[in-house]
């Protein structure tokens, strides 16, 4: 195991934020994670796992072992009656995951492509995009306790997901208790692909690709690179302008709320929910309080997609952690202020 010390972590996150942490330790298999413990000196500080670092806001140094998920491999493992079986060490690229599972002949991720970050990151928040989640593809997976050192397997129930959510991201200390943040890292995430596919379309930038190309009947291929073409027009890339993606979640909220909105603002962007409740569009509430391209500091909001904040003063002037929160938060402010919701933010502050 080797041990690095005062790591600078603004290459491993994609905001491209300078904070520094006290030590990281590569995790390429369980066997790293099993001397960390076994470290006296490690052994007892706290630990941070830490993926592609795509959905992080670092507002310090971080002062704790950083374990940075690098276990690696992909594989076709099973069939079943039907779904087809593959796995991903966490470490693996998502994006590469996706591409590799489509050059198999196997559908059922092509609306995830191109989400940044790792396959070890996808359960954390249960990526979704273009009405698929990851919850919907998701098999099991296994991961590390950090303080026993032991395997275990989880299930989707067992996962807790919800909407940009699951265990990972709350505490223990939470009511419930059943949150595994600090202490599970999760080593390989297998997926359940569907063997008779079926086409997820009902998204309307999907739509309007099917009404601009005249194909009715897309392939998985097809539609891979229409998300990735859409993300592309939409989306910052991270390498190019550091960014989390969408820094809010959409938030729900009742009938009435929903009508007394409409009442106001005839055009706000909702959608109708099994359960009776209306999800609003955070974007589009945040571009109407006016707030595309504004800026505290180094850090903006992006001028094609108000949702996203963005990194402005790239890697030689970087936007600190506290400018982006002063920024979300003059965002919130601003949202309840006209609406009366509050916004919740989508990465993990840390
Ligand atoms: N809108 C505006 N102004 C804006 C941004 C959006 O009016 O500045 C409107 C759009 O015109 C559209 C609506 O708001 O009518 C929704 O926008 P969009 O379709 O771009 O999707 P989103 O709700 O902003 C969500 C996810 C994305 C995911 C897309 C596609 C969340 C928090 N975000 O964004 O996920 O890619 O749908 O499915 O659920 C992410 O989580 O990091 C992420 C990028």
């Amino acid at each position: 195991m080797f041990v690095e010390r005062n790591v600078p972590l603004q290459p491993l996150n994609s905001f491209g934020i300078a904070a520094r942490a006290t030590a990281l330790v590569r995790v390429r298999g369980e066997a790293d994670v099993r001397a960390v413990l076994a470290y006296a000196e490690l052994g007892a500080q706290p630990r941070f796992v830490l993926g592609g670092g795509s959905n992080i806001v670092l507002t310090g140094d971080l002062r704790a072992v950083v374990l940075k998920v690098e276990v690696m491999g992909r594989r076709v493992l099973e069939a079943t009656d039907r779904h087809t079986i593959v796995e991903a060490g966490a470490g693996e690229n998502w994006h590469d995951f996706v591409t590799w599972t489509l050059a198999q002949g196997l559908g059922g991720l092509e609306n995830l492509a191109l989400i940044p970050g790792t396959v070890g990151a996808s359960p954390v928040q249960n990526i979704g995009a273009y009405g698929v989640e990851l919850q919907d593809r998701f098999h099991e997976l296994d991961a590390i306790d950090l303080r026993s050192g032991e395997l275990f397997t989880l299930n989707a129930a067992e996962c807790g997901f919800g909407y940009r959510d699951s265990v990972f991201k709350h505490t223990p200390a939470e009511p419930g208790g059943f949150g595994l943040a600090g202490r599970a890292l999760i080593l390989r995430v297998r997926f359940a692909l569907p063997k008779a596919w079926k086409p997820v379309l009902g998204y309307l930038d999907l739509e309007r690709k099917m009404q601009e190309t005249g194909v009715a009947e897309p392939t998985a291929r097809q539609i891979y690179e229409w998300v990735v073409a859409i993300r592309r027009a939409k989306l910052p890339d991270p390498a190019v302008i550091g960014n989390a993606g969408s820094f809010f979640k959409n938030p729900t909220v009742t009938p009435e709320q929903c009508q007394d909105i409409i009442g106001r603002d005839p055009k706000v962007v909702h959608y109708p929910m099994p359960d009776g409740s209306f999800k609003l569009a955070a974007g589009w509430l945040i571009d109407a309080c006016g707030w595309k391209g504004k800026r505290v500091g180094n850090a903006g909001v992006y001028e094609k997609q108000a949702l996203v904040l963005v990194n402005t003063g790239g890697h030689e002037q970087p936007a600190t952690g506290g400018e982006v929160m002063t920024l979300a938060r003059a965002i919130q402010t601003s949202v309840y202020e006209r609406f009366g919701i509050r916004l919740e933010p989508e990465p993990v502050v840390v």
